[in-house]
């Protein structure tokens, strides 16, 4: 297989598909998206008062679910480069605990403060290796010590061997990278970044996997 450049990736969601993202994730899951990411927010296990950093935020559907969570004493921060993405989180998340910060996290981000979780959503797979290696490390670094790191991405498993359905959707819908990610251990790659106690769970048949760890 050729090399894969950045230029490869699709994550930067712009445009009428940022407009139309939730709608399109309904659509593209055969309406099971909501019920998914409700059980997938669930199973974070998140409690009154925690504080969240949300890594690629998009719209802010996931944080708008998070919240109830958390409650008024809890706070999230998303962080996103996307111009309508911005504008769908800001309409979304009017909230005085939800703020956005304008900001790449495929470069070392500076934050003023650090998180209990450190939580990103169907993003980590668009990057090249060394860019998702410098995203580990922001969230490390965001991270309170004992904070968890939180990936929901697609699981580890055997493209070739999986449904049509499943490789109809990782090959021609998704960009390359996503497959590259697929084919790499995670739980070893983040071993290697200082985290540990991993806990996962899966969702359609397996296909997709939260990965939670400790830093
Ligand atoms: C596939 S969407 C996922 C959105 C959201 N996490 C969810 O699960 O619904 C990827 C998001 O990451 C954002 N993104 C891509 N590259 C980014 C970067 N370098 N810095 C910040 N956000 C980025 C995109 O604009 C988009 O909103």
């Amino acid at each position: 297989m050729r090399e894969l450049t950045q230029k490869d990736s699709k994550v930067e969601v712009t445009g009428t598909e940022a407009k139309y993202y939730d709608t399109l994730m309904n659509i593209i899951t055969l309406g099971t998206y909501p019920s998914f990411i409700k059980r997938a927010i669930k199973d974070l296990n998140l409690t009154k008062g925690e504080s969240i950093l949300d890594l690629g935020c998009g719209t802010g559907r996931n944080d708008c679910i998070m919240l109830k969570y958390i409650g008024e004493e809890g706070s999230i921060a998303g962080v996103e480069i996307g111009k309508e993405m911005k504008e769908k989180f800001l309409e979304n998340c009017d909230k005085p605990n939800i703020k956005l910060i304008d900001k790449r996290i495929d470069e070392p981000l500076d934050l003023d403060r650090k998180f209990d979780l450190v939580f990103i959503s169907f993003v980590l797979h668009g990057f090249i290796q060394e860019k998702r290696e410098i995203i580990i490390e922001n969230a490390k670094k965001a991270l309170k010590s004992g904070g968890r790191f939180s990936v929901l991405d697609y699981n580890e498993f055997d493209v070739d061997n999986s449904g049509f359905f499943t490789r109809f959707a990782i090959r021609k819908i998704e960009c390359p990278l996503a497959e590259d990610f697929i084919n790499r251990d995670w739980k070893s790659i983040l071993g290697k970044s200082g985290f540990s106690k991993f806990e996962e769970k899966f969702y359609f048949k397996k296909k997709v996997r939260l990965l939670t760890a400790m830093k």
